[in-house]
């Protein structure tokens, strides 16, 4: 990316250029960027959507395609511990989101999870029909839930609100996502939860846009359920499986309908009937993927060297940096802010509003910073706290203005539509 030679755009009395440098040689975790590729030069704010390459996972895809998939081939099920990875993953991540060992399963996509979970909590709860959450989560969550009260036809139905306040005695599970998609606004998972439980509900919560990014406290919370990707903030590369959390005190009686026969009690057997395997394995459903699985392990293990406290300090550091600076232009620029002014209760992401949102983000990646756009005119930005520099948030939020005030983004290239935005 060519270096930005124009004047600060940003008061005097904010942090300087020189500032935010002097915060990266005074940061404990500078040096966890050498652990991840990167594109030269590149400002890479959309470690949300897609986390970054760790250097490691190369050579480890390498070693599981080469040596044990083509040197060892079926045998490796056994001798490379194939068929006790997704549960080895599992119990990493688990460090990472509050949960005990031994509740957290990892396969498929967060979609399919949430079916499994949402299809748990609604079997406990017969005599209640509505699944709650709220208008703005995210599309799959509430089209699963769709899906699947459709699919049970005993007049299940989903509910809409604006933000969960009380809820009914009809409502036998309340899924809700912790960190905003858009907004990156957070919830008080823990005081929901008892609201939820108070009123007779279970409680799902969707960590895509937490896990790795800031402490969660599942066990802590109370919380029922969980599900989140790997492939954002856990760096699991694209595509990379989900993982799938259930309470222990549930375990006994989790049942999940995609009985595949990976989740039997003796997958070996082979008998003719369905006997879930005890405890979280019963949520798995079939062949688990190694080579993604492998990539997950690396990511998660290259988060685990590295205290939550540490990188949610960094994270919160990096947000506020880049909020203020955008902040202070933002009125004149049509620029408005949808993310929470207090760090507390944001995650790990700072977006604002503009009608040419779209374009803004094409001009930007094509100047080296990638941030995302998400319908109908939010610009997302991610600060993945393990990679991203003080000087990018820096730099990002004077291209941003750059951006706008130039008007470089009103070109046709910047406003054709790409399948994914
Ligand atoms: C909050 C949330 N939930 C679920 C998903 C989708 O998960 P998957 O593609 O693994 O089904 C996303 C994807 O961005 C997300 O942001």
């Amino acid at each position: 990316m060519a270096a930005r030679a124009r004047p600060s755009p940003f008061a005097a009395s904010l942090p300087a250029r020189a500032d935010a440098k002097a915060m990266d040689a005074a940061d404990p975790l500078a040096l966890a960027r050498n652990l991840f590729s990167l594109p030269p030069g590149a400002i890479y704010l959309d470690g949300n959507s897609l986390g970054a390459l760790p250097r490691a996972t190369a050579a480890r895809l390498q070693e599981v395609v080469r040596d044990e998939w083509g040197g060892d081939l079926i045998a490796s099920w056994n001798k490379h511990g194939w068929i006790d990875l997704a549960r080895r993953v599992g119990d990493k991540i688990a460090k990472l989101i509050g949960a005990e060992a031994n509740t957290v399963s990892v396969g498929d996509s967060t979609s399919i999870a949430l079916f499994k979970v949402l299809a748990d909590a609604l079997a406990h709860n017969p005599g209640r029909k509505t699944i709650l959450s709220e208008r703005g989560n995210f599309p799959t969550d509430l089209y699963m839930a769709e899906g699947l009260a459709a699919l049970l036809g005993q007049g299940h139905r989903l509910e809409l609100v604006e933000r969960v306040e009380s809820i009914g005695d009809d409502v036998a599970v309340v899924m809700l996502t912790h960190v905003d998609y858009r907004s990156g606004a957070m919830h008080d998972m823990a005081s929901i939860t008892a609201k939820a439980h108070a009123a007779g509900a279970r409680m799902i919560w969707d960590l895509a846009h937490s896990a790795g990014a800031l402490p969660v406290d599942l066990a802590g919370a109370k919380a029922d359920y969980a599900v989140g990707c790997g492939y954002k903030y856990l760096n699991g590369g694209p595509g990379a499986p989900a993982f799938l959390y259930v309470a222990p005190r549930h375990h006994e009686s989790f049942r999940q309908p995609l009985q595949g026969w990976l989740g039997h009690a003796a997958p070996f057997a082979f008998e003719q009937a369905y006997r879930p395997a005890a405890g979280i394995a019963g949520a798995t459903t079939g062949t688990p993927p190694i080579l993604s699985l492998a990539a997950l392990e690396i990511g998660v293990d290259t988060l685990l060297h590295f205290p939550m406290a540490e990188l949610r300090a960094k994270s919160q550091a990096l947000t506020e940096i880049f909020r203020t600076l955008v902040q202070s232009r933002a009125a004149e620029l049509g620029l408005e802010g949808v993310s929470p002014a207090d760090p507390e209760a944001r995650g790990s992401q700072i977006s604002f509003r503009h009608e040419h949102a779209y374009a803004i983000v094409q001009a930007l990646i094509a100047q080296g910073v990638t941030g995302d756009f998400r319908a109908p005119d939010i610009l997302r930005f991610g600060f993945a706290p393990l990679y991203v520099r003080y000087v990018d948030a820096w730099d990002a939020a004077a291209y941003l203005v750059d951006t706008i005030e130039s008007r470089v983004f009103d070109d046709e290239k910047f406003r054709r539509r790409q399948a994914v935005t």
